[in-house]
């Protein structure tokens, strides 16, 4: 049988624990879901991309079935490369579903074989966002328990205590 691959592509910078539940219910989807951190998004990014690979790779726990990976263009261009036909999109509210359907729409136009999954985040993590925690971290907050531990630390090393 076909192994069923989906890419589940984002900033992650930093990966949170709302991914990382979007992450682990895709796997219930899909044989395997590819990370992917777009690397050519306009966005001031705190981590490098190898750093967010490797704060990626600390969070999932040597799980086998996670591919993590980067890409540079096109979203469909990169889907087509790695033979993938689904995307996976973690959905918070409303407020998000604008954009998703209008990326989905576009990136559906642009390869009609490919499709978007979007999954509705955890009720835990629904206000969880990578821009909320670098803002609490920056500011000495606690990102205890919305972050994996190792997104912690690397958060505490970018925002010593003051
Ligand atoms: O985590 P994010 O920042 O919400 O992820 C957005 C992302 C990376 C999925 C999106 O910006 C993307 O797919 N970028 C790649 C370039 C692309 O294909 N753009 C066309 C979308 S209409």
């Amino acid at each position: 049988m076909k192994e069923k691959v989906a890419v589940y592509p984002g900033s992650f910078d930093p990966i949170t624990y709302g991914h990382m539940d979007i992450l682990h219910r895709g796997l219930r989807l899909f044989d395997t879901v590819i990370c992917a951190i777009a690397t050519n998004i306009e966005k001031n990014s705190l981590f490098t991309v190898p750093e967010r690979m490797e704060l990626i790779r600390e969070s999932i726990n040597g799980d086998k079935n996670v591919v993590i990976d980067s890409f540079d263009g096109l979203l469909v261009q990169y889907v087509k490369r790695v033979n993938a036909r689904f995307v996976i999109r973690g959905l918070r509210a409303m407020s998000d579903f604008e954009y998703e359907f209008q990326m989905a729409s576009m990136n559906r136009n642009l390869n009609c074989d490919m499709d978007t999954i979007f999954m509705m985040t955890s009720k835990d993590y629904f206000f969880v966002s990578s821009r909320t925690i670098k803002e609490v971290a920056s500011f000495g907050g606690v990102v205890k328990g919305f972050v994996p531990p190792a997104v912690e630390e690397a958060l505490n090393r970018k925002f010593p205590p003051r």
